[in-house]
């Protein structure tokens, strides 16, 4: 059936391209999940993406019995890597990943299409909360939605951490940004039909990855919270955590009766779908500075074009000429430079221009968020990464705690009255009329990842956390 699906679909080049694009699969199934069609078109994807990972070369171990030597192996590795990181960090070497704090703003933006879907992949598990080989994969997945703590719930961390440094209005992306996420949810969507593959996805997944490390030291430097990245070094921990979880739920899925090579060989590609997509380390190469300044500028001209009020000219033009057309952002900068509207390689406070887009009483404060102002300062200041001061062992520790004081809201705000909770309160009449079987499966779509992150989502998270901790 599945092999039949890919033959229609692929059959004509153009339709091929329009069904599989990652970006469509994504915000399909974000939208409209019951949808057929967007169901298909996710098991085609997922096809597609497995047909391609197939025959890449890779290190998942032949033999079951192997995985757990596997896992505790690649977690030495990976351990072994870091502290060679932070030797030579120590000695003085400059930050590996982000040389700015513009650069590591960009990163977090590019990674969102991914993050912003965290945990989905094990959303399918949850209809099979009465079986025990998929106690795992669900209390991974209920930790993902932080069991409906918003200060915990993974997504929400996460938009919160964008919100905080101004840069979660997100510029448009390319598909390459979607595949993870589009691999994610379409796991979600087809757990039955890819059972293997997500427990294979979910495997490689958990593992402790080194880029994590690096990214949590090096955002702490930056003075930007690094708590989503430490608290996945935390629960995913090889010893009791996520990627324990992970090798268990493989030992608790393989058959007994059925062909296990085949099973061993699809769980083998499931892993592999980490493979691909953008990968941490392609995202902080293809960084740089100026391209992105001029690429924010000019998706910041069409909104600014014609309001600019026409009593000063620079260079010969009015700001609103400048504007009016594409490709002259770069020259306006050289100009505003020219013109000593901007001093590079100074303290961006002593540009006229950065003084007037910075500070409450600026003349034009708000013009540009977090991320598009931190652009503009590296590249004023010209931040230079060997400049920087060598880095502190310490640094997690004091943004753990703070965030999680910050963060944490009873859970019982949902139950007082007023209009931000209707929501909640609709869904707690409901299931008053329903039996616990059909309670369970409402439950379960407010916990979708589209649904998860809402009061009703959060609410339903809690609810089924006892009813299933009731069952395990
Ligand atoms: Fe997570
Ligand atoms: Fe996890």
């Amino acid at each position: 059936m599945l092999t039949k699906d890919l033959a229609s679909a692929t059959s004509g080049a153009a339709a091929a391209t329009a069904i599989l694009n990652a970006r469509n699969v994504y915000n399909r199934l974000l939208e409209s999940p019951e949808n057929p069609q967007a169901r298909l078109e996710s098991r085609l994807f997922l096809q597609q993406q497995l047909a391609w990972t197939c025959q890449r070369p890779h290190d998942f171990p032949t033999e079951p019995t192997r995985l757990t030597h596997w896992m505790e192996q690649n977690t030495l590795k990976v351990g072994e890597r870091y502290a060679g990181y932070l030797d030579r960090r120590g000695q003085g070497a400059p930050r590996q990943y982000f040389s700015t704090r513009s650069q590591a703003l960009s990163f977090l933006q590019q990674v969102a299409p991914t993050k912003l879907v965290d945990g989905s992949w094990l959303y399918g598990s949850l209809q099979h909360w009465k079986d025990i080989r998929f106690s795992g994969l669900i209390l991974t997945y209920l930790e993902e939605l932080g069991e409906g703590d918003p200060s915990l719930n993974h997504v929400i961390l996460y938009r919160r951490l964008l919100a905080k440094n101004g840069c979660d209005t997100l510029p448009e992306f390319s598909d390459e940004h979607y595949v993870r996420g589009a691999i994610q949810l379409a796991l979600a969507y087809n757990a039955d039909q890819f059972l293997p593959e997500l427990v294979g996805y979910n495997l490689g997944y958990e593992q402790l990855p080194l880029h994590l490390l690096i990214t949590a030291f090096e955002l702490a430097e930056l003075n930007i919270d690094p708590f989503y990245f430490t608290l996945h070094i935390t629960v995913d921990n090889a010893s009791t955590g996520h990627a324990r979880k992970a090798v268990e739920a493989v030992q608790a899925c393989m058959p007994i009766v059925d062909d296990k090579k085949n099973f061993w060989r699809r769980v083998s590609n499931g892993y592999r779908l980490n493979d691909l997509g953008l990968s941490a380390d392609a995202i902080v190469q293809s960084f740089d500075l100026e391209d992105e300044l001029l690429r924010m500028l000019e998706r910041k001209r069409i909104y600014g074009q014609n309001i600019h009020s026409d009593f000063c000219t620079i260079g010969g033009l009015t700001v609103n000429d400048w504007l009016s057309a594409p490709g002259r952002a770069q020259m306006f900068l050289k100009t505003l430079e020219e013109k000593r509207w901007i001093i590079r390689n100074e303290d961006p406070q002593k540009s006229r221009f950065w003084r007037l887009i910075d500070g409450p009483q600026a003349p034009m404060t708000g013009v540009f968020d977090g991320y598009e102002k931190q652009l503009l300062h590296d590249w004023i200041s010209a931040q230079n990464v060997t400049r920087q001061a060598p880095p502190k062992r310490r640094n997690f520790r004091r943004y753990r705690k703070r965030s999680t004081t910050n963060y944490r809201v009873s859970s019982d705000r949902t139950d007082s009255s007023g209009d931000v909770n209707q929501e909640v309160r609709c869904v707690q009449r409901e299931l008053l009329r329903l039996s616990h079987e059909q309670r369970m499966q409402r439950l379960i779509h407010y916990m979708s990842p589209s649904k998860h992150t809402s009061p009703a989502g959060l609410f339903a998270t809690r609810e089924f956390v006892c009813a299933f901790s009731g069952e395990v």
